[in-house]
């Protein structure tokens, strides 16, 4: 069964269809990167999959379990999602990381355990008692991720993370997904950087106006793309 199974998931805004009926299944384990032209609907897809927005129609398939308004809570208990500009609160980084462990009632020496280990994945450590606010883009960001490390979320939604930052804080984000992968977490890439996603992705789908049309496992969607659009999406030479 897959992780998240999409079908015919529609979306419009003010009379504009965003999403034009998306079907997709991600597996569990996968590393999958969602790529488009700015304005293509990938924030839409992503806040869909993670029960933020309803769709008009079509479902959403988590673990089987559709959902649903009423269920939403439970199954994004399992979810983490980080956005592409991290907001964080005016507390140290420990904190910040810990305060999700907290709201669940999870006990002091456990969430020191546990805020060690993802603020150690993303090489934060040292600035574990800094003020988040004084964080550099970079290191903000890093945060935003152990945030979401830290609670042990099956399935891991990506909004163009790394968007802005520098190859060295690049490099330790991609880390760390491939790491969480490696864990058999489902990571859901969204990413206009194709070249992020050629390096840490499984399987890579192209979103382009409302719809995918091309999903393939890495090597093939670089290498044999069965759409054109998708040649000229990859050589930056789609005009949209
Ligand atoms: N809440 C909203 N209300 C109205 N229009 C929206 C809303 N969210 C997104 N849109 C529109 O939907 C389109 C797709 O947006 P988005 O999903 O953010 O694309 P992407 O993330 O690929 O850049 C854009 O034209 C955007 O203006
Ligand atoms: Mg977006």
């Amino acid at each position: 069964m897959a992780h998240v199974a999409l079908r015919s998931v529609r979306k419009s805004y003010s009379e504009k269809e965003i999403l034009k009926g998306i079907s997709m299944d991600i597996q569990r384990g996968e590393l999958i990167s969602i790529v488009g032209p700015s304005g293509s609907g990938k924030t839409t897809l992503l806040r869909i999959i993670d029960g933020l927005v309803p769709p008009d129609s079509g479902e959403i398939r988590i673990d089987g379990n559709r959902l649903t308004k009423e269920n939403a809570p439970t199954i994004r208990a399992r979810v983490g999602m980080v956005f592409q500009k991290p907001l964080l609160f005016d507390a140290s980084v420990y904190d910040n990381v810990a305060l999700s462990l907290k709201f669940r009632g999870v006990p002091n020496d456990l969430i020191r355990k546990k805020v060690e280990e993802a603020l150690d994945l993303v090489k934060l450590k040292d600035l574990a008692k800094r003020n988040a606010l004084t964080l550099s883009g970079g290191e903000a960001q890093r945060v935003a991720l152990a945030r979401t490390l830290v609670y042990d979320p099956d399935l891991i939604l990506l909004d163009e993370p790394t968007a802005n930052l520098d190859p060295a804080n690049v490099q330790i984000i991609e880390r760390a997904l491939t790491k969480a992968n490696v864990e058999m977490k489902t990571v859901v890439l969204v990413t206009h950087n194709i070249f992020q996603a050629r390096r840490i992705a499984k399987r890579v789908a192209l979103l382009l106006d409302g719809a995918v049309i091309e999903i393939q496992d890495t090597e093939s969607f670089f290498n044999r793309p069965l759409d054109p659009r998708t040649r000229l999406f990859i050589d930056g030479d789609l005009v949209y």
